[in-house]
């Protein structure tokens, strides 16, 4: 799975660019503000219907322009497709695969398999369990199709409950929503536990290769107490329940704890050593979908340079080609990847205000 060719128009400062991709590293330079976050984003945007960077997606229409439009040519086992998507700054958007409207976002998703590495999302990883539970929910969506119906189930019955309890609902109506909720929660849970399970197999060779000597461990957390069954405890939590009109616990509070020694990770590591330890969870996870689901993961990596010395960027590229993924790199200067290299970039490029070129 890779782009053969992006088109894209009027996102963010990029007024019109068309990129002829490689299969492999594509390296893409510039200045401060010349729009190299823009182009992953864009590509970001085309694979999710949303951006990685802001959730106003009026924000990445470019400021003199009614609408955006992308436009890729993606390469896949079984057969080349093409991909069209228009957004409008009142909020239309429309998607088509070969000519023909998607209705869900998420069959967009299943398209395109991103996996996104920015300073901002590494860090994102290590501030609240919201982020960390995408991870795992990127994996389990991609590695089971029951996944994304069962926890749209889970959170449309949520939102019912939550409203049930704050209307001050006995305890038979919420009974009543609660056999469907659980039944959708063990489900979910489930996938999500297997997914770490296989995860964590994959996870301690490249840790080992990042993070040698350093004792990382990830687990799952479930959301609720690990001794009770989620029925019992959304019975023993009613009436806490009902005086903060929330429901306390299920699949909405799991969790992926990542731990070194006995101390949560981000106060054990350095930034540089957080950076690799996110590079090494999103690198097993394309590992783990490539195993699955025989699907190539796309790689955004933005600013890779930053926090890493030269080794670690060696090291991280490596582990990266490896994967036999498509990626996209970042960097204000090119020489910060090119010298990590043995072999030049598949294809580099340049920006500089919005317009992009092609460099040797
Ligand atoms: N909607 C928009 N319309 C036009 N320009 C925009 C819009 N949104 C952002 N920009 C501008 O686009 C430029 C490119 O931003 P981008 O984040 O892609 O740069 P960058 O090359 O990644 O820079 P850095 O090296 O600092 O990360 C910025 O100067 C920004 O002000
Ligand atoms: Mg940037």
């Amino acid at each position: 799975m890779s782009l053969v060719q992006l088109q894209i128009t009027d996102f963010r400062n990029i007024k019109s660019a068309r990129l002829q991709l490689s299969r492999g590293l594509n390296l893409i330079s510039g200045l401060n503000g010349s729009g190299k976050t823009s182009i992953l984003e864009a590509i970001y945007f085309l694979g999710m219907g949303r951006s990685f960077r802001s959730h106003l997606a009026q924000r990445v229409i470019n400021n003199e322009s009614e609408q955006l439009v992308l436009f890729a040519e993606i390469e896949q086992a079984q057969g080349n497709a093409k991909l069209g998507l228009r957004r409008l700054r009142n909020g239309e958007i429309e998607v088509r695969l070969n000519g023909e409207k998607l209705k869900r976002l998420s069959e967009l998703a299943e398209t395109l398999p991103i996996q996104v590495i920015t300073p901002e999302s590494f860090s994102l990883l290590f501030e609240g369990p919201k982020s960390r539970r995408q991870f795992i929910d990127w994996g389990a969506f991609h590695s089971d199709p029951q996944f994304h119906s069962a926890w749209s189930n889970v959170r449309r019955i949520l939102k019912q409950r939550n409203q049930l309890l704050k209307n001050q609902a006995d305890y038979q109506t919420i009974e009543y929503w609660d056999r469907d909720l659980v039944r959708y929660t063990e489900q979910v849970t489930e996938i999500r536990n297997q997914y770490v399970h296989s995860l964590n197999s994959l996870l301690t060779g490249i840790i080992e290769a990042f993070l040698p000597q350093v004792d990382v461990k990830v687990s799952f957390t479930r959301g609720w107490d690990s001794k009770t069954s989620y029925a019992d405890a959304l019975q023993s939590q009613y009436s806490r329940d009902l005086n903060s009109g929330n429901t306390g616990s299920g699949a909405h509070k799991a969790d992926l704890r990542l731990r070194v020694g006995n101390m949560p990770a981000q106060d054990a590591l350095s930034r540089g050593q957080l950076k690799l330890l996110v590079c090494a969870l999103r690198i097993a996870q394309g590992r783990l979908l490539k195993e699955q689901i025989n699907k190539n993961s796309i790689y955004l990596v933005d600013d890779l340079p930053s926090e890493l010395d030269a080794r670690h960027r060696q090291l991280l590229l490596t582990q990266l080609a490896d994967t036999g993924s498509q990626i996209f790199v970042t960097a204000i200067e090119p020489t910060a990847i090119v010298d990590s290299l043995h072999c030049p970039p598949d294809r580099m490029f340049h920006v500089e205000q919005g317009h992009v070129a092609v460099t040797e």
